[in-house]
């Protein structure tokens, strides 16, 4: 293959900016653009549509995916195991999204010889670090650059140069907010959500309905195996199709409106509002799930790696060695994840209400204040005079120096 030095790739959404930019870094690098427009659920228009419009923009190839079921299937799913919340709060939408993402951008420069990277992110935010450091951890040769931030692409740029070219693409229709979507959910900002105080208004869902009014609770039974799952209401799904329908049946109860102020990697607190109905009810029925099949040390530890790996993912580093450390071991703690959780979906809430499992640890036999207990409760005697020990000894000796508590 020949290796074009004088070719772009760049991460194309078939929006202003994204069109605009095939010219403008033709002209401002003299390279050839290739676009890549990746579909993670975002919705929208149709790949071939955007791929037209890469073209008339000037692109010399358009690259398109459909990465649905590779986004649900390799990075939805790791962090549904992982029950990954940022800040104990964020699915980690857009967290997700960016490594795929990267992925077939560094397919598509390698298939059409590109030597650089181009994103449409500004350099305020996570996204920018997420692609560079995703594309740099696989193609370590890529060069990286962001027109926005690097080329001087402004808004007012773009529109102007988008009337000039007579590009077919429509500037003047602005949306108030920033808005991130995928399979995984929502991701909603700017605007008058910079204001702290001010609340969301409706017209900034589209995954949930409010949750003030919701129709009548809907029952549903999440079968899982390996820690993913694989049926609903004993109807067998993909991932893909597991996140699509709860997302539409915990999205009709307003389960997963988040709205919240995190700490972005670049040191800015931003005004986030997410909506991720199916993530969020996926994750209480895993970690419910968990509950009853993962031994008591093991699903203690795995909770300290869930923060640390929701970071990590959080602040680009899907692709890093210790990530893949951690998933690993989280892989391992999965093989006895599988079983049945029951989950009523009501007025904003997926709620926990029965779990069965092969492979659980719950003993009903030692479990219950019934007839048929079969734990010997004469041996926590012992246990609790050892397990006690060390406190009893230091006690002891505060009182033996005068530092007693008084009692
Ligand atoms: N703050 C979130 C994150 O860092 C959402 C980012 C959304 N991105 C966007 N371009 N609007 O993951």
């Amino acid at each position: 293959m020949s290796v074009h030095k004088d070719r772009v790739v760049l991460a194309y959404s078939g929006g202003l900016d994204t069109s605009v930019a095939i010219g403008w870094i033709g002209e401002q690098t003299g390279r050839e653009v290739v676009t890549v427009a990746v579909d993670v659920g975002q919705g929208g228009e149709d790949l071939d549509v955007i791929r037209r419009r890469a073209l008339d923009c000037g692109a010399v190839e358009a690259y398109v995916a459909d990465a649905r079921e590779e986004f649900a299937e390799d990075f939805c799913m790791p962090a549904l195991k992982a029950n990954a919340l940022y800040e104990n709060t964020y699915p980690l939408v857009s967290a997700l999204s960016r490594p795929v993402i990267a992925k077939h951008l560094v397919k598509a420069a390698r298939e059409f010889g590109a030597t650089t990277v181009a994103h449409g992110c500004t350099g305020k935010g996570n996204d920018q670090v997420r692609f560079e450091v995703a594309i740099t951890s696989m193609a370590p040769d890529m060069d990286c650059i962001s027109p926005v931030r690097d080329l001087a692409l402004t808004r007012d740029v773009a529109i102007e140069y988008a009337e000039k070219h007579d590009l077919p693409i429509e500037t003047t229709k602005h949306n108030p907010f920033s808005i991130d979507q995928n399979v995984w959910g929502r991701a909603i900002e700017t605007g008058f959500l910079e204001d702290l105080w001010n609340a969301p208004t409706k017209d900034v869902y589209v995954y949930t309905d409010d949750p003030t009014y919701p129709p009548l609770p809907d029952e549903v039974i999440l079968t899982f195996e390996g820690g993913i799952p694989v049926a609903i209401d004993g109807k067998s799904v993909t991932p893909l199709e597991a996140v699509q329908e709860m997302n539409r049946r915990a999205g009709a109860q307003g389960v997963g409106r988040i709205d919240t102020v995190e700490d972005r990697l670049v040191g800015i607190k931003s005004r986030e509002i997410y909506e991720a109905p199916g993530a969020v009810a996926l994750i209480e029925a895993h970690r419910a799930l968990e509950a009853v099949t993962l031994e008591r040390l093991q699903r203690r530890y795995k909770r300290q790696m869930e923060q640390v790996w929701s970071d990590l993912v959080y602040e680009a580093q899907w692709y890093s060695p210790l990530k893949q450390s951690m998933d690993a071991f989280i892989e391992d703690t999965q093989k006895y994840v599988s079983g049945d959780i029951r989950m009523v979906l009501h007025g904003g809430r997926a709620t926990v209400n029965g779990r069965r499992s092969e492979s659980s640890l719950y003993d009903f036999e030692l479990a219950t204040y019934d007839t048929g207990d079969s734990f010997d409760q004469s041996s926590s005697r012992g246990f609790i005079e050892i397990y006690g020990m060390q406190s009893k000894l230091a006690a002891a000796r505060d009182v033996r120096m005068g530092q007693g508590t008084g009692f």
